[in-house]
This record gives C-alpha cells, sequence and structure tokens, in this order.
C-alpha cells in the first residue's frame, strides 16, 4: 500500500505493508523511530521498530537515504505531527545509503539539487513538483477530452519549420563530413519539432476539434528561466474557430487547470505557498475567479508608451513585445492576466490569418504575472490566394508545404488555434520561478546532463 493510500484510509489496518526511503531515523532504548517516504504524498508515515522483531538486527543501516520495506499494522497515533502510524512486525532494509547521500535532512537549494537531478525527486520540493507535473498533465487531457476534441499524435522528428525561425535541431545520420543531403537518412534535412501545430492543422480540416500535447525543441540560444530547449506543448486546433473562439478558449483552460490543481494538489500547492512563493494561493485563487483583460496590441504599446516605467528595449509600433513589456502589461498595469492581438503581420509567421487592415495579423498572446506569455495562437490563413503570398513573402517554398496549402485548395474553412508552453504552466501554478525546476532532466544551452 502507498503512504498515501494508508493515510487516506484513516481507520487502523491490522495487515499492511510499506515500502519506501528513510527521511530519518531516532533511536531509542529497546526501539527505534523511521520516518519513511515512498512520493505517493509529502507526507512521511512514522514506523515504530521494536528490538528484536525480524529484520531489526540491521536497523542500524537503515540510514537517511536507504530503502526499507515494513510490514505490520496501521495504528492510531500517540505522538503528535501524525494521527495514525505503523507499529512494525517486520522489517527489511532493502537498500542502503551511506553517508555520501547527498539529501541530507537540512534544506537543499534548487540550484544544488538540480546538479542532483537523479536524486532531487526525493526532496519535498521536487516531490510536489513532479506530482503536480503529473496532475496537470491528466487535467489537460481531461478538459479536452470532455469537450470531445480528439488527441493527435504529430510527428517529433519534422521537415517543416512551423515557426519559420530557423531555431531547430538537425536530425541525421550523416557524419561532420558528410554533405550530401540526398544521401541523409530520410533523403532531405530533418529536425526535431518546434510546434506540432501545422501537421495538426490537417487534422482540424478532418476531424473538426483537435489537440497534440508532445515534445517540443527549440535550439534558441536564450538562456533565461523561462526558455528550455527541450519543453512540452499542449496545441489545441479548432475548425470554424475564429480568433475571439480561440482567446476564449485559451482563457477558459487556463482557468480550468487552475481549479483542477487547487482541488487535487492541496497538499502540494501548500507547500509551494509556504516556501517557494507565498503570493502564490492568493493569486492562484484571484486569477480562477477574475475576468482576464483583452487589448489589441496597439492599446498595448499606447500603455507601454505611455508608462513612467523605463524599459530597456524602447517600444514603438511594429516591433515585438518583450518580456518586459508583457510582464508590465499584466503585472503592474493591470493586475491581471491579459491577451493582446492584433499583431502587426510583419513579426508573425507566415500561416497567421491577415487582418483586413492589411497590416496586422489575427495573433494572440496570453499574458500572465509572474512569467509573462504562456499561450500563444493564432486565427490561420485559410484564403490559398492569401496564404500563397504570405509563403512567398516569407520564402517558403510552395514545393515543401504543398501539403499544408493543400487544405485550402480543398474544402477550407476558417480556424484557429494555440500553443500552451506546458512547462510554463506548471511553474504558474507552482509558483517555481525556474523552468529547469519544473522539468525532470531539463536539457538548456550546454547542459543535457543525465
Ligand atoms: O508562441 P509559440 O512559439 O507558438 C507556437 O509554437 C504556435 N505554433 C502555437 C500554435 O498556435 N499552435 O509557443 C507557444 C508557447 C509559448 O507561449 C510558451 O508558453 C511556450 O510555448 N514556449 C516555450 N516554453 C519553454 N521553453 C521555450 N523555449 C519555449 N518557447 C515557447
Ligand atoms: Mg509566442
Amino acid at each position: 500500500m502507498t503512504i498515501k493510500e494508508a493515510l487516506a484510509s484513516n481507520k487502523p489496518i491490522d495487515d499492511i505493508t510499506i515500502s519506501g526511503w528513510v527521511r530519518t531515523r531516532r533511536d531509542s532504548k529497546g526501539f527505534s523511530f523511521l520516518s519513511i517516504n515512498d512520493g505517493s504524498c509529502l507526507a512521511n508515515i512514522q514506523a515504530i521498530v521494536d528490538e528484536g522483531i525480524p529484520g531489526s538486527e540491521s536497523i542500524s543501516t537503515a540510514t537517511t537515504g536507504s530503502s526499507v520495506k515494513v510490514k505490520g499494522q496501521l495504528v492510531e497515533s500517540p505522538g503528535k505531527g501524525q494521527s495514525y502510524e505503523i507499529k512494525a512486525l517486520e522489517i527489511e532494509v532493502t537498500g542502503t545509503a551511506d553517508d555520501t547521500y547527498p539529501l541530507q535532512k537540512k534544506g537543499h537549494s534548487p540550484e544544488f539539487l538540480r546538479q542532483i537531478a537523479h536524486l532531487r525527486p526525493r526532496s519535498n520540493l521536487f516531490g510536489c513538483v513532479f506530482r503536480t507535473r503529473s496532475r496537470l498533465a491528466y487535467a489537460i487531457h481531461q478538459f479536452f477530452q470532455k469537450k470531445g476534441f480528439v488527441y493527435v499524435h504529430t510527428p517529433i522528428i519534422t521537415a517543416s519549420d512551423c515557426e519559420g525561425a530557423g531555431e531547430m535541431f538537425r536530425v541525421t545520420t550523416l557524419d561532420g563530413n558528410q554533405t550530401d543531403e540526398d544521401n541523409d537518412f530520410f533523403g532531405k534535412p530533418t529536425y526535431l519539432t518546434v510546434s506540432g501545430q501545422l501537421e495538426v492543422e490537417t487534422f482540424a480540416c478532418a476531424l473538426s476539434n483537435v489537440y497534440t500535447f508532445g515534445p517540443t525543441f527549440r535550439a534558441e540560444n536564450s538562456n533565461t528561466t523561462r526558455h528550455a530547449s527541450e519543453f512540452w506543448m499542449i496545441e489545441p486546433e479548432m475548425a470554424y474557430c475564429d480568433l475571439e473562439g480561440d482567446m476564449n478558449l485559451a482563457e477558459e483552460m487556463i482557468k480550468y487547470l487552475i481549479t483542477d490543481t487547487l482541488e487535487n494538489c492541496a497538499e502540494d500547492l501548500e507547500l509551494f505557498g509556504k516556501f517557494v512563493d507565498k503570493g502564490l494561493m492568493e493569486r492562484l485563487h484571484s486569477v480562477s475567479n477574475q475576468a482576464f483583460q483583452r487589448i489589441s496590441y496597439t492599446e498595448a504599446v499606447k500603455i507601454l508608451e505611455g508608462a513612467e516605467m523605463k524599459f530597456e528595449y524602447p517600444i514603438e509600433w511594429g516591433v515585438n513585445l518583450q518580456t518586459e513589456h508583457e510582464r508590465f502589461l499584466t503585472e503592474e498595469h493591470f493586475k491581471s492576466p491579459v491577451t493582446v492581438y492584433d499583431y502587426p503581420k510583419s513579426i508573425k509567421p507566415f500561416y497567421m490569418r491577415v487582418n483586413d487592415d492589411g497590416k496586422t495579423s489575427a495573433a494572440m498572446d496570453l499574458l500572465v504575472p509572474g512569467i509573462g506569455e504562456i499561450i500563444g495562437g493564432s486565427q490561420r490563413e485559410e484564403r490559398l490566394d492569401v496564404l500563397l503570398k504570405n509563403m512567398e513573402e516569407h520564402n517558403i517554398s510552395n514545393e515543401d508545404y504543398s501539403w499544408y496549402s493543400d487544405l485550402r485548395k480543398y474544402g477550407t474553412v476558417p480556424h484557429s488555434g494555440f500553443g500552451l508552453g506546458f512547462e510554463r504552466m506548471l511553474m504558474f501554478v507552482t509558483g517555481v520561478a525556474n523552468i529547469r525546476d519544473v522539468i525532470p532532466f531539463p536539457r538548456t544551452p550546454g547542459s543535457a546532463d543525465f
């Protein structure tokens, strides 16, 4: 039985086996206290191991970090700090750990723990993070499945550069000296995907409401607390949906995920609220209740131009919003999540729908306090002639992307979608400030350990 199940039973159990890792051991005359954690929940369970029970002769080897299996009874605890404890009838030290075990009782910094990513899930903080990560992934599927969205697995190896920014990892079997692309494994240059969007659009134009949820890779050299080279993205795509419907879904999803986490990860969130981000609970509650703001890019630029704050990157109509601008809007100006829409066409990729003004695209970014951009999306260009013109302007080869433009040639429909950065969402619900601390084994420029 897991510790979580045992504690949730909330009644004595006559015959129980608990297995896990020793957090601490205290010896008294005639018995020892073991504090055991199995990662099923934040709480440890205390086991009382009397001298003389089978296995108790090796109790001195049950040091911090060792693994143990305890058979016994779950009984009400007379001690403070726990309602139930295990009265051991038999114990086995499965694996010992000597005093080089790096997770000693005193707390460790996330920076230190990052260097021991193989052991950090055994710490309280990372146990909480990765249980919350699991629940969040589940909640995302639930959100879409309840709405009847079809889950599509888009390819990880791809020949298309969706975002057109060229920040892709090459996938090749050629060695460093070979340059002949025809002889490469796939007979042409291939990459790790930066987004499943173009592929998932083909499914939206067949199954109507769809989503992908998978790993994406970006070779951008941004060493920030919010960028990883390998991260997960959720990308819904909806046929017969315009930008407004897209923004509605994005907001609904963020709120749903916060509510779900508040309901199902209460114990883990409590730890984040205490030790990671004191303002977390208040922020989550307020975001799940308040209406989000919505403004056009043009309005956003006016607000930023009028701001008293000095920005490192000057702002004027036509430039991309930097993180400092995004955070000013959401944290200082609106003090709420805000969706910015209708960006200048010139700074957006070829697939976004051109608005009637000819200057802007039907793009949107959802910004949240503490992070900035958490979602990026758009209505897609469904008019074949306009798409072809956009592709030409972006130097996108007609030949390589004919499958994409075919969707507009055969039964085109207006459609929209967005991408939610999974780790950024997890940072938002946990208050963890560095993306490296919400990914089991983070990959960032210059670092792919483990
Ligand atoms: O804004 P992005 O680049 O949008 C797309 O990829 C679209 N094709 C999505 C779509 O419309 N289907 O990325 C979407 C989100 C960002 O808002 C951000 O949350 C996250 O993905 N993201 C990253 N997260 C971690 N590390 C990185 N390097 C990220 N780059 C983007
Ligand atoms: Mg973006």
